[in-house]
């Protein structure tokens, strides 16, 4: 998708739409890492860091799990899909055939990467620019995802696969409580990571014709 053969200034430009081209959805993935776990927790800290948030609120805060640590946030996801079992809400059968052995492909990753939105720091700026009030908990959820897939393209960049759940507010409780994380720390998204053990499935595009519009462009 897209042109080939266009000239970059900087090569790196080039080199990152490649990375952003390869980036794909992985559910085979088994628990070895390619890089070391400094490695991973820089690609983390920067995006922490670097992405960008509406008027710098810096709203995003994040938990890297590695290891035996990741496998806990899937035993937790497990632990309350047996409960909405046991409550009846979830048929026995769609948990043991589909909900259990998919939970079990995430936890047979290497680690896992929560993403957290702090809206209560919120406060202050909402007061500050009233008129925009509104606008602060979608900015921040926002930026929040930049995270997200600035965290997916580095971690494929180094040779992983990942995939991106969202067992909240199933599990938000027990995550809290096991890592004795604020309350404030509001979870949005969960990237599973770790070796590929398969291709992803085929991806369709809708044409660039029906979804991108240019004006002005130079001859
Ligand atoms: C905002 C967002 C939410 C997503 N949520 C989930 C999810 O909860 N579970 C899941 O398996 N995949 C989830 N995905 C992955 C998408 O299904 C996937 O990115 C899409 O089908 C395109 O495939 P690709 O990632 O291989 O390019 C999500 C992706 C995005 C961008």
């Amino acid at each position: 998708m897209g042109s080939t053969a266009t000239e970059f200034k900087n090569p790196a430009t080039a080199t990152l739409l490649e990375l952003v081209k390869g980036r794909r959805t992985y559910y085979g993935l088994k628990a070895e890492s390619p890089i070391s776990d400094d490695a991973i927790e820089r690609i983390v800290q920067d995006s922490v860091l670097h992405v960008p948030s509406s008027f710098n609120t810096q709203t995003s805060r994040v938990v890297l799990l590695l290891n035996e640590e990741h496998q806990k946030v899937w035993d937790l996801a497990i632990g309350a899909m047996e409960g909405l079992v046991a409550a009846g809400v979830l048929p026995q059968e769609s948990f043991e055939k589909s909900t259990k052995p998919k939970l079990n492909s995430f936890r047979a990753a290497y680690g896992t990467v929560l993403f957290f939105v702090d809206y209560e720091t919120l406060g202050p700026i909402k007061e500050k620019f009233a008129i925009y009030a509104d606008k602060f908990d979608p900015f921040a959820l926002e930026s929040n995802a930049m995270s997200q897939y600035l965290v997916w393209v580095a971690l494929e960049s180094e040779g992983f696969g990942a995939n991106l759940q969202h067992y909240s507010p199933l599990i938000d409780e027990a995550i809290a409580k096991t890592w004795g994380l604020p309350a404030s720390w509001k979870l949005d998204a969960q990237l599973v990571f770790g070796t590929p053990t398969s291709e992803p499935g085929e991806k369709a595009f809708e044409p660039l014709e029906s979804r991108f519009k240019v004006f002005g462009k130079s001859a």
